[in-house]
């Protein structure tokens, strides 16, 4: 079929290119993260961009204008158009709802980035209405595409974790804006080193119970904590520490992200893309098939109709990371122990 000649198959339009269906994006939010998804959605061949929304006109017309699409400032906008099969967002922690329960309203599966939400109960109304409407969303937690963390993964099922150790050290809080204001952002539980907890999840499975302590010692213009240490309890019995802090030289990334599960007579160990197992007499981690990377995993199960097994971080997943996070938070202010699952 002719490039660019639209067909409707079993309902869902699609733009043909060559042999090759093409996704429709509408992509909601463009700002600094917006600008990663927006090139690697331009430069894959089954995705076309074709309008972009954000509150911020100055913003939504750069996007629109660099990929030479339609740009609004409206999400609503957006959504009125007819040539759209998914959404993607990338709007800040305090902006998640009536976004994407209108994205909901409109039939589409979406991506969003994590946290997918500043509280539990918005998170949990747009797990339920996906529900309701037989849709699919992914969050963005890439780090469980990488190969390295599913070699990890892959190494650790099966055995017994005793210990989880996870920080995340950087300086992010240092520029301020809405991620280093605690009601915008959540702090870097939630915003920043949701990333580590995620993986704790993805590796060592559910948390039960939580014991956070914060402070700030040095970054007192901001709202946002700059320190945390979180001791976890899993439903394995394994346990766990965790810790971040925003203190940090902010061009130092060495320490954000690192995560050490402790087996017997061994370790993984996990930092940046690249995973060990230790000592090295304790042999490799096995090898794991290669597969779509976030971008790739989403249109195919938007062009498939089916998230599972590609997307590797679906939403109702992504909620019990946040859970953890709000948890943590909720432990640290009230000074005892919290139980994620309990809200979840
Ligand atoms: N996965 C990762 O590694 C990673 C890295 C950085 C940021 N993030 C996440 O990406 C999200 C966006 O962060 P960012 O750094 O791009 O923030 P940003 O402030 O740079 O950009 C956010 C954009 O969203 C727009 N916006 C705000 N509310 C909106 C709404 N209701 N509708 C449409 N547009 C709206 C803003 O005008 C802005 O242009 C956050 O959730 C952040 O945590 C993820």
């Amino acid at each position: 079929m002719a490039a660019g000649v639209r067909t409707m198959v079993e309902g869902v339009s699609s733009v043909q290119a060559g042999e090759q269906a093409r996704v429709r994006i509408g992509v909601v939010g463009c700002g600094g993260r917006a600008g990663a998804h927006l090139r690697a959605l331009q430069r894959h061949p089954e995705a076309e961009i074709v309008a972009v929304a954000d509150v911020a006109e100055s913003a939504a017309a750069k996007a629109g204008e660099a990929l030479g699409v339609p740009h609004y400032t409206d999400h609503r906008a957006l959504l009125a158009r007819d040539d759209l099969d998914a959404v993607w967002i990338s709007v800040p922690v305090f902006a998640h709802g009536a976004l994407e329960l209108a994205v909901i309203e409109r039939g589409l599966p979406f991506f969003v980035e994590k946290p997918v939400a500043r509280d539990l109960e918005t998170a949990l109304r747009i797990s339920a209405a996906l529900d309701r409407a037989g849709l699919w969303a992914a969050a963005g937690y890439q780090l469980r595409y990488g190969e390295g963390v599913r070699r990890a993964r892959a190494y650790v099922a099966g055995r017994t974790v005793a210990l989880v150790e996870g920080h995340y050290w950087s300086g992010t809080g240092r520029h301020g804006g809405w991620v280093a204001d605690f009601d915008r952002g959540g702090g870097q539980l939630v915003e920043q080193a949701t990333h580590t907890v995620d993986l704790m999840r993805y590796i060592a499975g559910e948390v039960a119970e939580v014991y956070a302590r914060q402070t700030t010692r040095v970054l007192r213009e901001i709202t946002a904590p700059d320190t945390y240490t979180v001791s976890l309890r899993f439903s394995s019995g394994a346990l766990g520490t965790l810790s971040a802090s925003w203190v940090h030289d902010p061009d130092d990334w060495a320490h954000a992200n690192v995560l050490h599960f402790g087996l017997d007579g061994c370790l993984v160990r996990i930092a940046g893309q690249a995973a060990e197992l230790l000592p090295a007499s304790a042999g490799a981690l096995p090898e794991v098939e290669s597969i779509p990377g976030l971008h790739g995993a989403f249109l195919a199960a938007v062009r498939d109709r089916a998230a599972l097994p590609g997307v590797l971080s679906p939403y109702r997943d992504a909620v019990a990371t946040l859970a953890v996070s709000l948890a943590a938070n909720a432990s640290a202010a009230m000074g005892r122990p919290v139980s994620p699952l309990s809200s979840a």
